[in-house]
């Protein structure tokens, strides 16, 4: 997730540039850098690090009379954020740049392509290519040259394109990345949210998926990337004010974050797996199948969530790879007695790649001789540069304290990552990895679909429940991470007392607990151990404690059974831990909020525990 800014108009270029990226910080901050026309060339500033760096750079450059250019904020996803890697990105003469925010898949193969063909590179990013593809069919058309170059690639994207001999032009187009054109009497802007648009005006279209704008002080025109045909769009009034277009209009970066999780997962597994085939692709992995193939056991390290990511891909890797796994709390490994060598590969998982606990047990199994292959969601972070190799999970930058969806991209680089271990080790053929991969796919659209009715339910949920002191959360099995990470996000943000227990350990102790008063969450699939689950659902009620439960659509025993029932799809086992995951993060989110309290800053807690 990166935040793109271009105007094409007639004010000073630099403060609409500066003022709209720091409308966009948000989507990234780790690299920035603005270019604009200038007696006949583009002047291109990049800086690594936050935008005062680049408002240092530019402080020479003040007296700028130029009135069109784009800016970008970044957040890596290839290459790691340095000046170099920073947009926007040139062709080989330095006439053309571009700003990106997504993932172009095939850049390896078109880099290659384009190498052996004269280009020369200067980045480790995948945008670069779009930049020289342009350039190869450029003659004295940009808006041809866009179209091909687009036609030629892969992935996801939204790009604003500048060529010094059009300098009054800008090109965009879109594809699966959100792009925003704002328009007003003789000027045009674009971004990849609204706040940048909002002191300068509130008319907005929405650019949609394989659709390109051409901008100009005279206006917009839009047209479509495959065929150049003119498309007619309505211009939308937006009346949001500033804090809540921040936010994309939800009230708290939590919730936009949580029905961000289509797109994270989609952004995970985007270009690493193949359809049809089975085939999996982590070349990132940075470990070879000499010791893939010679693994004695798996150990995960992490803390908090993202332990509980670890606990759901134990299941997962022992299923599938049939390779023996322990999930470790960072914080206790580091002082156990280890049993660690080089037949052990060690899995940090951490969404900040920061974290202190889990940084010092890797550095602790590194030195016994454990490869490290890290799953994380910030490149070039602490943990990712200790690392053998990356998974890196493809969320976005996460401001909300509370882990939401990079918890759902960790289950989903982790689903990966199980299957590639599974192939590599011949414990999987291509029939069943190919069903699995075509599973995983469905997941964005299921969890799309669902997560207005299931918002709408935990409202109602949260009404009824928000004065409670104290839930219990049962699951089993693939469940049972999920129950504790239910309990995790309640507790963090509502400041109730939760616990999660496996619901087979309830009669061993929290039975106790249950009573008219207290609400049990039991999440009940329709998997092998749905009768267990049933019968402690009964244990509850018949010891008149409340139950709330997860269930399959349709299941009408649970629902008789149950006080109340969020229903959710009948989908594969395997991926009901993401399923089942979105409708407690709501049901935590609503709670929270009827108690009033700061649901993205929970009092106590930080983002990034960089501390023992
Ligand atoms: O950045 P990390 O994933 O290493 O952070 C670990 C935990 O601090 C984190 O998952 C924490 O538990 C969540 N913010 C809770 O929602």
């Amino acid at each position: 997730m990166c935040g793109i800014v271009g105007y094409v108009g007639y004010r000073k270029i630099l403060s609409v540039l500066m003022d709209g990226l720091k409308r966009l910080e948000y989507r990234g901050y780790d690299s920035a850098g603005v270019t604009w026309p200038e007696h006949g060339s583009l002047v291109r500033v990049r800086t690594r690090g936050k935008l005062s760096r680049l408002e240092e750079a530019l402080e020479e450059h003040r007296g700028t009379d130029s009135t069109a250019g784009l800016g970008h904020t970044r957040w890596a996803t290839h290459g790691e954020p340095t000046q170099q890697n920073a947009h926007p990105h040139s062709d080989c003469t330095g006439e053309l740049v571009v700003v990106h925010n997504g993932i172009i898949e095939n850049y390896y193969s078109l880099r290659e392509q384009l190498t052996a063909e004269g280009h020369k590179f200067k980045s480790e990013t995948d945008t670069e290519v779009l930049a020289h593809l342009i350039e190869k069919y450029l003659q004295d058309d940009i808006e041809a040259a866009v179209r091909k170059a687009l036609a030629d690639a892969s992935g996801a994207y939204a790009i604003g394109v500048l060529w010094a001999r059009r300098p009054d032009v800008l090109v965009a187009a879109r594809k699966h990345s959100p792009l925003v054109l704002g328009i007003s009497e003789g000027e045009a802007f674009m971004a990849s949210d609204v706040p940048a648009l909002l002191p300068y005006t509130r008319d907005v279209i929405f650019l949609d998926d394989g659709e390109m704008a051409i901008l100009s002080g005279s206006g917009i025109n839009i047209r479509s990337v495959t065929t150049g045909d003119d498309i007619e769009k309505t211009v939308q009034q937006i009346s949001w004010d500033a804090s809540m277009a921040e936010k994309a209009g939800y009230k708290h970066f939590m919730l936009k974050e949580i029905y961000e999780q289509p797109d994270a997962i989609l952004n995970t597994f985007r270009g690493r797996v193949v359809p049809g085939t089975g085939e999996i692709r982590l070349p990132e992995i940075g470990i070879g199948r000499e010791v893939i193939s010679r693994l004695k056991r798996i150990v995960f390290l992490a803390c908090g969530t993202s332990w509980h990511a670890g606990l759901v891909g134990k299941y997962w890797i022992e299923k599938w790879a049939k390779i023996p796994v322990e999930v470790d709390l960072a914080s206790e490994f580091r002082y156990r007695d280890l049993l660690i060598d080089q037949d052990v590969l060690t899995i940090p998982i951490s969404q900040s790649g920061e974290t202190a606990d889990t940084l010092a047990g890797l550095r602790i199994a590194k030195e016994r001789g454990s490869s490290i292959v890290s799953i994380c969601n910030v490149l070039g972070s602490t943990i990712t540069r200790e690392s053998d190799g990356t998974v890196y999970t493809h969320a976005g930058p996460e401001i909300g304290v509370a882990s939401t969806k990079a918890f759902t991209s960790q289950l989903t680089a982790l689903f990966i990552l199980a299957l590639f271990l599974a192939k590599e080790r011949n414990a999987m053929t291509d029939e069943d990895a190919s069903e699995k991969i075509g599973t995983l796919i469905s997941l964005p659209g299921i969890i799309e679909k669902h997560l207005p009715e299931w918002h709408n339910q935990c409202r109602d949920l949260a009404d009824e429940f928000y004065t409670k002191s104290d839930f219990l959360y049962l699951g089993r099995h693939l469940q049972f991470p999920i129950a504790l990470e239910g309990a995790l996000k309640l507790k963090e943000i509502s400041y109730i007392h939760a616990e999660g227990y496996a619901a087979g350990e309830m009669k061993h102790g929290p039975i106790a607990l249950i009573d008219r008063n207290m609400p049990v969450v039991a999440i009940v699939p329709g998997d092998h151990v749905y009768e267990k689950m049933i019968s402690n659902v009964e244990e509850v009620k018949s010891r008149r404690g409340i139950v709330i439960t997860l269930g399959r659509e349709g299941d009408e025993e649970l629902k008789r059974i149950s006080n109340a029932m969020i229903a959710c799809p009948d989908a594969e086992a395997e991926i009901n831990p993401f399923i089942y995951t979105v409708p407690l993060q709501l049901m935590a989110y609503e709670i929270a909020l009827a108690r009033g309290c700061d649901v993205d800053q929970p009092r106590n807690l930080a983002k990034s525990v960089t501390v023992e």
